[in-house]
């Protein structure tokens, strides 16, 4: 994982020493608006300009039937066994992108290269890839490590503001759950960190990174430590889905569902009342999270839902302290309740 600023007009050196040798046919996928902001400079570098495959933008898009048709586009455009994918874009073109490249041919290489902060810090770090079924998001999929990632900060220059801010709750959430001078460092430097600094960006993005690959590092396949990761994610997935993913990005939703989770450690004493107030000062800092108006049985039962249940038992990831967090199985339903509560009286202020 290489992290740093004008990465992409030097990426095809790059990959070469990442692969070995860089092979004589190169896919990009990517979406439009990315391509037209970013095409140019991504081609500079490479001898021969890769083929360019392209996703729309948005979650409606990350199917098996976007899959099925890319595999065929790759097929009739010369692809095989020896050819390297390059997911160039967010969250979205890289699970689509990482899928693709673990299933055409019965798996090809593939490199990350992504363009949001919550693809850098998140989701091009551990392997997970997949696409959304109309059940359910992230539905099916599997791991495939890439070869590389490169995060390049200046491409975050033309991020909107809201994805840059919704993507900076999961570093929120790092900082929470493992890196106490993460938390610290965001405190003191957000106005830096939120006008992209590059300097202030490099230091927060480089840290989630690390946190997250030392995890994932000790549990690749998420059966024990990787849960904490999903700080927040309980209630936030539940907001998500009462919402119909349509009104909140998942960091906001995220930064909601860890204002529940730090009301919760509160309630059960893992955090102190000055932490929970220092904690919570923090995700608003990032803000401001989108406002709410949802009935607490609604998103209660949504988390019913979660995922991250198995055989019925609810999973919730609670931080212990600053820079520390653990995984609880009996919370009751009176204090999801609670917690749901707390959560969605602030957000509908
Ligand atoms: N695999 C994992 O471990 C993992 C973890 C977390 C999230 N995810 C997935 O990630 C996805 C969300 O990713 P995301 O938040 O990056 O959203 P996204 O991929 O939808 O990108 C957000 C928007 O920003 C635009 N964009 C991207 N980079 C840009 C840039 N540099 N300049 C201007 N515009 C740019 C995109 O076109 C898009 O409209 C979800 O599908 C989620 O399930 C996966």
């Amino acid at each position: 994982m290489i992290t740093g600023s004008g990465l992409i007009e030097t990426l095809a050196p790059r990959i070469e020493r990442a692969v070995g040798r860089l092979p004589r046919r190169v896919f990009v996928l990517t979406s439009p608006p990315i391509w037209a902001l970013w095409g140019e400079a991504f081609c500079s570098s490479f001898p021969e300009a890769p083929v360019t495959l392209f996703l729309e933008p948005g979650e409606k898009y990350k199917t098996m039937a976007s899959v099925e048709r890319l595999t065929r586009e790759m097929m009739r455009a010369g692809a095989d066994r020896g050819s390297l994918l390059i997911a160039f874009g967010g969250g979205i073109v890289g699970d689509v992108g990482g899928f693709l490249a673990a299933i055409f041919m019965r798996g090809i290489p593939y490199v990350q290269v992504p363009t949001t902060i919550l693809s850098q810090v998140d989701s091009s770090v551990g392997g997970k890839t997949g696409v959304n079924l109309p059940e359910g998001k992230n539905m099916v999929g599997c791991f495939h490590q890439p070869r590389a990632v490169f995060a390049d900060i200046s491409v975050l220059g033309t991020l909107p503001e809201r994805e840059l801010k919704a993507g900076l709750m999961e570093s929120v959430k790092s900082g929470i759950i493992r890196d106490r001078a993460l938390v610290r460092f965001m405190e003191e430097h957000a106005e830096q960190v939120l006008g992209r600094d590059a300097k202030a960006l490099e230091k927060v993005i480089a840290a989630s990174i690390r946190m997250k690959a030392g995890v994932v590092a000790r549990d690749e396949h998420d059966f024990g430590l990787r849960m904490i990761l999903n700080l927040g994610h309980t209630l936030g997935h539940a907001l998500e889905q009462a919402t119909g993913y349509k009104v909140l990005l998942h960091g906001e939703a995220v930064g909601w569902g860890m204002v529940a989770a730090l009301y919760l450690a509160r309630q059960r004493g893992t955090i102190s009342k000055a932490q929970f107030e220092r904690l919570q000062k923090l995700v608003h800092l990032y803000g401001p999270l989108p406002a709410l108006k949802l009935r607490v049985a609604k998103v209660v039962a949504a988390a019913g839902a979660d995922k991250k249940n198995v055989g019925g038992v609810r999973r919730f990831v609670l931080p212990i302290g600053i820079g520390d967090a653990g995984v609880v199985e009996d919370v009751t339903p009176a204090e999801l309740e609670a917690a749901a509560g707390y959560m969605l009286a602030q957000a509908a202020e």
